[in-house]
């Protein structure tokens, strides 16, 4: 599937990112209203992935839900309504909104946008994402999943897991961008996206072992409760990985920006090619087994 923020803003990516070979879609996280976003250039292509600050740029919520309402009814590929309020009240009216709406089936929980001046990712506070959790079940009915930022510390994997499952979350989105990177052009000595001074969160290839360890982590930590991996994922061998370390289904962020819907189809026959070769007929066979030497 699409990771939530790449080809899922307008009608006409997420229509055809439901015409092409992904399992489910993701829309961008969206808050209340419609939002501008930050100004540009707020998103570079850079060796080995990727840095972007494009600061929640979405429809608003009624678009998103619009568009499932119209969509899932015909279609056999999970719609996910991506939410990030920028701040608790906002993400529970997100919530209480969604909960209205019959068509809407799970909902990702954006607790990690790295990209809004001034607001720190809810995903490293671990009582204000116990807290805002607790309500959002309270109010809402539906599956809830959350989008988490990369941890760095074991400490900080334990303390989150120990959070997350005390909910019953339907999945756990490992990882977000890694947030506050900068790149830097040399001939130009400047920075080469606009906002924040130039600090921006990376993805791509980069990210592939933090998005890794953090799928790991989570994979051994959480009890019934799915991952869902994000991070790095160009090629068949990537979701492999991702696969191997626990993910259930795998997100597909700066290679889909970079290649277009097509990816999906090419990552998908490289991956059956490996399970081919390897005699593997389900992603059950090997999800998870990796072998820790
Ligand atoms: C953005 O819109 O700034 C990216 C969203 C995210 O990283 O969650």
């Amino acid at each position: 599937m699409n990771a939530s923020g790449v080809h899922c803003t307008n009608l006409d990516e997420l229509d055809a990112l439901l015409n092409e070979g992904v399992g489910a879609v993701v829309t961008k996280s969206c808050t209340l209203e419609y939002r501008v976003g930050n100004p540009e250039p707020r998103y570079a292509t850079i060796p080995y992935g990727s840095i972007n600050s494009m600061g929640l740029p979405n429809n608003g919520i009624k678009y998103y839900i619009d568009f499932i309402e119209k969509n899932q009814a015909e279609t056999d590929k999970l719609i996910m309504l991506s939410v990030a309020g920028l701040s608790k009240t906002e993400n529970l009216e997100l919530l209480a909104i969604a909960n209205q709406s019959a068509a809407i089936k799970i909902i990702e929980l954006n607790l990690s946008c790295p990209n809004i001046p001034g607001k720190p990712q809810t995903g490293y506070d671990f009582d204000a994402t116990e807290s805002l959790l607790n309500e959002a079940f309270a109010i809402c009915k539906k599956p809830i999943a959350v989008k988490l930022p990369p941890y760095f510390d074991m400490a900080h994997f334990e303390a989150m897991a120990e959070v997350l499952n005390k909910f019953p979350l339907a999945y756990v989105c490992c990882v977000n961008s890694i947030g506050n990177g900068m790149w830097i052009d040399t001939a130009t000595e400047s920075t080469v996206i606009k906002p924040k001074n130039g600090f921006g969160g990376i993805g791509g290839l980069f990210i592939k072992p933090t998005a890794l360890a953090n799928v790991r982590m989570f994979y051994k930590l959480l009890n019934n409760i799915d991952v869902v991996g994000c991070g790095g994922v160009q090629t068949g061998q990537d979701a492999f990985e991702h696969i191997l370390c626990g993910a259930s289904m795998v997100q597909i962020g700066t290679t889909l920006w970079e290649e277009g819907k097509t990816c999906f189809e090419r990552i998908s026959n490289e991956l059956a090619e490996i399970m081919n070769v390897k005699g593997y007929n389900s992603i059950n066979d090997f999800k998870g087994k990796l072998n820790e030497i």
